[in-house]
């Protein structure tokens, strides 16, 4: 190639470049816009004036993306406590967050292609189904009634599940009961449920492991649990990254994005990993257990 095609040709590029970055920036701001004009307002955990905390209102106006460059470039100036909050003070963050969970999630999860992983795995919910945390009910679109007999949500959050009930596909008749409760309290039996579904729940719940017992103890034997969640990331600066922005994360947010999941499931006698899949730098966690017919016997270690 000579010179001046060669120069053009780069000149195109970065014109083409500069002009799809630009796009890209104005069809954000628009979808965010768009959404968040018919959000009403009520009194908070924050500021009894707004429903939103600074960190949250930082949110309503940027997207993650947004965020990500703004923190990577430290322009983003927060006073954040040190201390982590309670399990009280995060239940209010999700209960304020619901307003705007599903605006502010829309545009990050169509760039993480995140509708895809739902579906992946909600695809494979068969028969009685325990959903728990469901949110807004990001997850409703993508049951499937030829397999599905009937799902049952549990949210501790009543203004997550306020939002997921005025959801006129929540009236479908797979969608059986919609319950304000904990997962570390669920009134079902032992081996109740064919499936139980969990998206970003773990990274959300103060004592996670509790949380898997119980949605574990309520699954048939032979049924399987089916997590997407947030976790610690495959590289060493990723999770640098994740560990330095965790105060900001969870006062955004109300979760810990940066929990090691793989450790809940390692070495369970009850239940057996059937398959996981790891996304966006190992930090999207898709995980399918089954619970064991009979407890593993564990073979005494070795190495004693
Ligand atoms: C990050 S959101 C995930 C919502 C939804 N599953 C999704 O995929 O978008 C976490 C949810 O967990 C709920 N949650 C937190 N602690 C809980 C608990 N102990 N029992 C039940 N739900 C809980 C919150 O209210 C919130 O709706």
């Amino acid at each position: 190639m000579s010179q001046p095609t060669l120069s053009k040709a780069i000149s195109r590029g970065l014109g083409f470049g500069m002009a799809f970055t630009g796009g890209l920036w104005v069809f954000i701001t628009w979808q965010r816009r768009k959404h968040a004009k018919n959000e009403s307002s009520s009194p908070g955990f924050w500021n009894h004036t707004s429903s939103i905390s600074p960190y949250q209102s930082e949110r309503k106006s940027t997207s993650s993306i947004g965020s990500i460059a703004a923190v990577a470039m430290g322009t983003h100036n927060l006073s954040i406590p040190t201390e982590l909050p309670t399990e009280d003070a995060r239940m209010k963050i999700f209960d304020q967050l619901s307003e705007i969970y599903d605006s502010s999630l829309q545009v990050d999860e169509f760039f993480l292609r995140m509708g895809k992983n739902r579906q992946f795995l909600i695809r494979k919910a068969k028969g009685l189904v325990l959903e728990i945390a469901c949110g807004t009910g990001r997850n409703l679109n993508y049951y499937n009634e030829a397999t599905v007999s009937e799902v049952h949500f549990i949210d501790k959050s009543p203004e997550m599940m306020h939002r997921l009930k005025n959801k006129p596909i929540s009236h479908k008749k797979i969608f059986r009961s919609f319950t304000v409760g904990d997962v570390n309290d669920l009134k079902f039996k032992d081996d109740s449920f064919d499936t139980v579904v969990d998206t970003f729940g773990l990274c959300s719940f103060e004592f996670p492991e509790k949380a898997l017992n119980e949605m574990i103890r309520v699954t048939k034997p032979g049924g399987q649990i089916l997590l997407l969640e947030h976790g610690v990331g495959r590289w060493r600066v990723v999770r640098w990254w994740q560990k330095r922005h965790l105060h900001q994360h969870v006062y955004s947010w109300g979760c810990y994005f940066n929990r090691d999941i793989l450790s809940f499931i390692e070495n369970r006698a009850d239940v057996s990993v059937t398959d996981i899949k790891r996304k966006h730098f190992g930090t999207t966690y898709l995980i399918q257990l089954t619970k064991n017919k009979q407890p593993l016997q564990t073979t005494p270690s070795e190495v004693s």
